[in-house]
């Protein structure tokens, strides 16, 4: 099952707000950058700036959210609900402190590329679940969480901690890292259990 990644809570495109902080003059510089050295528009996760990374981060908090409230409407998996119920409480919360960091320096997050494949890619998998019930869900749903968060955690890990500047920043995607290998490690034990 390799299909994973999500749609669009958000449509954000918003610019960075305020430089004071010398936070958005730093990403503004290295697009300025780019563009100077006509360089084409980021396609690949190690170039996007902090605001693109945090971006994906909440656009992929919020597919998980999705995915969730879907698990709650249609499963009667006691063992489906609560993690269900964990993905909606602990992806938000990361999602909440992301934006008072970003609030706090005087930033905004950046749509980009990832985040627009991110959501293009959920669609398929919200009509899915939208369509399967009874344990067919409860699998489906189990898997595709497996296989979302071994995806996330890998572009989290690999391209999005090394490379992020802001030491703040760089400090909650560990912390929501950590967070989200134990959804990885719970997803797994779901997949065991379902028998999958
Ligand atoms: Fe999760």
């Amino acid at each position: 099952m390799k299909t994973y990644l999500i749609p669009m809570l958000m449509t954000a495109a918003i610019s960075i707000s305020a430089c004071e902080t010398g936070y958005g003059e730093s990403a503004s510089n290295k697009a300025e950058a780019k563009k100077e050295a006509n360089m084409e528009i980021a396609q690949s996760p190690a170039d996007l700036n902090d605001l693109e990374i945090a971006h994906v981060a909440y656009t992929a908090d919020n597919i998980d959210i999705r995915y969730a409230n879907i698990a709650l409407k249609r499963s009667s998996n006691p063992d489906i609900h609560a993690f269900a119920q964990t993905m909606i409480r602990d992806h938000k919360a990361v999602n909440e402190l992301a934006l008072a960091l970003l609030d706090k320096l005087g930033a905004s997050v950046q749509d980009n590329f990832l985040s627009q494949t991110l959501n293009k890619n959920a669609e398929p998998i919200i009509a899915k679940l939208e369509s399967l019930s009874g344990k067919e869900f409860d699998i489906y749903y189990a898997s595709n969480e497996l296989a979302y968060h071994k995806a996330v955690n890998d572009l989290v890990e690999n391209s999005f901690i090394p490379n992020i500047e802001n030491t703040e920043v760089k400090e909650l995607f560990e912390v929501g890292l950590g967070i989200f290998k134990g959804h990885q490690e719970h997803a797994q034990m779901m997949v065991n259990k379902l028998g999958k």
